[in-house]
């Protein structure tokens, strides 16, 4: 028994390993279909003008956006409203116009997807 053990150690160690692999490099794949979706909304709402995920533009960058609501438990219904009314005076004098054009759903999936991206630093 004792023999079969010390055995079996290093077989688990390996096999640890791998699952640990195998799990990052699924999450790693998640993040990375997560803000393609992103992305692909972005787009297609014509928020691209304006924004960027991790950089400045007129507006305020997504994962800056991340980092300011991680604390506010309402934040996904709180961006949704707000990316379709627009509003001015959270980042800035700049205003950003009403976005009628959104979907209520596509709202709903930005403001997620925003709150999904790992914070600025
Ligand atoms: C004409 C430029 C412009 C366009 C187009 C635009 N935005 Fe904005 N957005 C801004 C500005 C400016 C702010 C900062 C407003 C403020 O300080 O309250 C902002 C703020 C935001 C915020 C943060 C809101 C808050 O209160 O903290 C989110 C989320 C956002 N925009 C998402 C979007 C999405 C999604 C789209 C596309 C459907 C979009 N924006 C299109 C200019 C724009």
């Amino acid at each position: 028994m004792k023999k079969l053990r010390l055995h079996s150690r290093p077989v688990n160690a390996v096999r640890v390993t791998a699952t640990l692999f195998v799990g990052f490099l699924c999450f790693a794949q998640q993040v990375q279909a997560q803000s393609d979706q992103l992305k692909n909304l972005m787009l297609a709402n014509n928020c691209m003008a304006c924004h960027m995920i991790d950089k400045r533009k007129y507006g305020p960058q997504f994962d800056e956006i991340s980092s300011k609501y991680i604390v506010n438990k309402t934040a996904i219904e709180t961006l949704a409203t707000k990316i379709k009314a627009g509003g001015t005076g959270v980042w800035g004098e700049e205003p950003m116009p009403p976005q009628p054009h959104v979907s209520d759903a596509d709202a709903r999936t930005i403001a997620t997807l925003i709150m999904a991206l790992k914070p600025k630093e």
